[in-house]
């Protein structure tokens, strides 16, 4: 396995590597979820990449740049086991030299959810992601339904930015108590990590009234907020359903619906996401570790 730090490197490296390159873009500290990322990465692709970033142009001013969870020697010994071929590893110039003044901004679906509580956080999702992709060269990218906005963000640019790339969706994978993996769990004193299971209660609350036939949000949205306001540490960023698409607010769930939240537990900001759809399953995972 191959560490590489330089731009220069990884294209060294790209132009020796026929047949098909997987891509795995992560900011590391690397968990179960990104593992399965991994996984899908290597039994498609003859080459497997992995990026390790944190990448600060995503991260406002009240977010959480500077105590972001890092450890790229344990990344790279999970990696190394998951025989992946080569890490990108940059440091934050050579990614954005000072000289650096273009971004990939969008309309439509990075105003709403994720977007409205972090303001430009697509913009430098978008901009690293693509060059990523620029500097990989990848065949396939795979990213996780956990962030289901960046996954409509992701495929959005791709398509209207005619990237020959195929984006790969994984399901999210989460703990034995539903708790979907985060690098930020971490952050989560024992009391926090218990009540963090409501994010994934409320998705269930959503999922058992739309299986006895409810089609109207309001009502899903208020049972979930009633069953996160009844955990004290939690407090409400924001609890949504809309289309699974457009990311605009549903009335009716006429079609797939994004059911997604975030909620704050303690200090710590944390989302979570399943879809509602008749041709889908709706906890695209399905998987409970
Ligand atoms: P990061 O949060 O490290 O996540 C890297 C990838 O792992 C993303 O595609 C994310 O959706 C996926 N992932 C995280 N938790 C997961 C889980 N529990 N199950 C399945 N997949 C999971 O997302 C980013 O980094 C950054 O925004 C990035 C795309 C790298 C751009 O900087």
């Amino acid at each position: 396995m191959k560490v590489l730090y330089e731009i220069a490197e990884i294209r060294k490296w790209r132009r020796k590597a026929s047949g098909s390159v997987g891509f795995v873009p992560t900011m590391g500290y690397l968990h179960e979820g990104h593992i399965e990322l991994v996984r899908r990465a290597r039994a498609e692709n003859k080459h497997v990449v992995v990026s390790i970033f944190v990448n600060p142009t995503q991260f406002g001013p009240q977010d959480d740049y500077a105590t972001y969870p890092r450890d790229p020697e344990r990344d790279q010994s999970l990696l190394k086991e998951e025989k992946v071929d080569a890490i990108f590893l940059p440091d934050a110039d050579e990614i954005y030299p000072p000289q650096c003044s273009t971004w990939v901004d969008m309309d439509k679906v990075t105003g709403q959810l994720e977007g409205a509580f972090r303001p430009g956080h697509f913009r430098g999702v978008a901009t690293v992601v693509a060059k990523l992709f620029n500097i990989v060269e990848p065949t396939r990218a795979y990213f996780g339904q956990k962030d289901a906005q960046q996954l409509v963000v992701i495929k959005k640019m791709v398509s209207d930015l005619n990237m020959n790339i195929a984006v790969v969706e994984v399901p999210t994978v989460r703990e034995m108590d539903g708790l979907a993996m985060s690098s930020r769990n971490v952050h989560l004193d024992p009391d926090e990590r218990d009540s963090a299971v409501v994010l994934y209660k409320a998705l269930i609350t959503a999922l058992s009234l739309w299986e006895k036939g409810e089609r109207k949000a309001e009502p899903i949205r208020r049972e979930m907020t009633a069953l996160i306001r009844s955990e004290p540490r939690a407090t409400i960023d924001y609890v949504s359903v809309a289309d699974a698409e457009t990311l605009e607010e549903l009335e009716e769930i006429d079609r797939t619906a994004l059911v997604s939240l975030a909620v704050r537990i303690g200090k710590t900001r944390l989302i979570d996401n399943i879809t509602l759809s008749r041709k889908r399953s709706p906890f695209t995972d399905n998987a409970v570790k």
